[in-house]
């Protein structure tokens, strides 16, 4: 695993940002893994610049989003379909047809979830998977657990991550308890994979992920097994790593 630590946030945006540039160059028609989240907007702002001055062509990108609320339809202001039309794919040359974000309305969860797993293989997988870490150190929404799950699935959240997460609603009470997600087995599937983590609120989390061990208890640790993690940090969330 290599880990980066840059001066702020803005600065592991523009970092990020080369990454997923590099990734594109070299693949145009590659499959982008996205997470929703504060933690990558700096990101997202990369990308849209570089777009925007002609830099980077997204005609022919794909994407795959990690995770969605269950019972917020696409268009609801707290759903991560309208969060990633509005924090990027409005702002570039994505076609919107190719962008994908698990359907939390579904009537059928299980099926739509089989789907979801179905249309990332069907793309020839994930190339390079962005994802953020909760405090409690799920991906995705990927929650502590017994056990590593494999495939996309629902999951109840956390009081700890309903709680964070409090602030893009209205009230605590509106976040809704379930949400659908990418498996850790799909995450872990993607060729590469850029996890980004800012703020001092990270960092015992982001210390925990790095110093093992691998455990269901702390989902992200299960990246030590990747063979091609790159972890971007800013200084305050590596601020316990020598600690
Ligand atoms: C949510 C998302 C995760 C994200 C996490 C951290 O729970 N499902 O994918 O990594 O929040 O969010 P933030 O970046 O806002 O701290």
């Amino acid at each position: 695993m290599q880990v980066l630590v840059f001066k702020n946030e803005a600065e592991v945006g523009k970092a990020a940002g080369m990454i997923v540039a590099s990734e594109i160059i070299k693949k145009p028609d590659c499959i982008l893994g996205l997470a929703t989240g504060s933690t990558p907007i700096p990101t997202y702002q990369e990308m849209i610049r570089m777009n925007r001055e002609g830099i980077l062509d997204f005609s022919k990108v794909r994407s795959f989003n990690l995770d969605e609320y269950i019972g917020l339809a696409p268009d609801h202001v707290c759903s991560y379909r309208r969060f990633m039309n509005e924090q990027l794919f409005d702002h570039i040359n994505i076609d919107k047809a190719n962008t994908h974000v698990p359907c939390g309305i579904g009537a059928d969860h299980e099926a739509d979830a089989k789907a979801y797993d179905a249309a990332v293989e069907a793309a020839g997988g994930i190339d390079l998977q962005i994802l953020g870490i909760g405090h409690d150190g799920h991906i995705g929404f990927n929650e502590p657990d017994d056990t590593f799950s494999r495939e996309t699935h629902i999951v109840e959240l956390t009081d700890v991550t309903r709680q964070a997460n409090a602030r893009f609603f209205d009230s605590p009470d509106e976040v809704p308890d379930k949400a659908v997600t990418m498996g850790i087995g799909t995450i872990m599937q993607a060729k590469r994979i850029l996890m980004i983590a800012t703020g001092a609120d990270k960092a015992d989390t982001v210390r925990a992920m790095l110093r093992g061990p691998v455990t269901p208890r702390l989902p992200a640790s299960v990246l030590a097994f990747h063979r091609d993690v790159v972890v971007m940090l800013d200084a305050a969330a590596a601020g316990k790593l020598e600690a």
